[in-house]
């Protein structure tokens, strides 16, 4: 039934600056049968970011944007998510931080992946921090965007045993590999709500 009136699908614009393995991932699980969502924009502020290669990999629409001013950067930001009917902003490694004013016009609907158990260690070098404070946790966290850093209402979180002899490179690639389970998931249950 589902299928002759056509599936919606909720269309999503990823933020990257860095790899993009979230991106991929998020690609791949967008690309199943059921899925209830389409990545149609991927935005990056970095014209180097590797994640990049998955647009041209799989044919989606990329646009690479120069920081320099934030005002008319964010500016054509929304310009481009308006075109592109966008409804909902992953943030999967964007190192940028948004504005209030671009949160408010998106309230709601601005997600993001962050490397710690928030809402302990908001920012950067969060595996340091908790391997120096010799927490037996560290993990990932799926969370709404507001115009605090890092402090937005939690949709999912996971945590992620550090172990003995962990480093910062150590942990996060672990770190990371339940972020890929843990951002589809997410998205999944706030979808369901919509
Ligand atoms: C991920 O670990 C993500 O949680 C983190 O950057 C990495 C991006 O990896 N995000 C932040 O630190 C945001 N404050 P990826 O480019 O391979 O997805």
């Amino acid at each position: 039934m589902l299928k002759s009136i056509g599936f919606y699908k909720v269309k999503i614009a990823i933020f990257i600056s860095g790899n993009g393995s979230n991106l991929k991932n998020l690609i791949n699980h967008s690309l199943k049968k059921n899925s209830r969502f389409k990545i149609t924009l991927i935005i990056s502020n970095n014209p180097k970011a590797k994640g990049l290669n998955f647009a041209r990999k799989f044919k989606i629409k990329k646009k690479i944007i120069n920081y320099s001013n934030v005002k008319y950067t964010e500016k054509r930001i929304l310009i481009e998510l308006k075109k592109n009917k966008i409804k909902l902003i992953c943030l999967a490694g964007f190192m940028k931080i948004l504005s209030k004013n671009f949160i408010r016009i998106f309230k709601g609907k601005i997600i993001n992946i962050h490397p710690s158990l928030l809402p302990k260690y908001k920012g950067l070098n969060t595996h340091q921090r908790a391997i120096d404070n010799k927490e037996k946790y560290s993990g990932c966290t799926v969370h709404y965007v507001n115009s605090k850093l890092d402090s937005g209402r939690i949709i999912l979180q996971k945590k992620v045993k550090i172990l003995k002899n962990d480093t910062s490179k150590s942990l996060s690639k672990r770190v990371l590999k339940h972020e890929h389970v843990l951002y589809p998931k997410a998205l999944k249950k706030i979808l369901s709500n919509l």
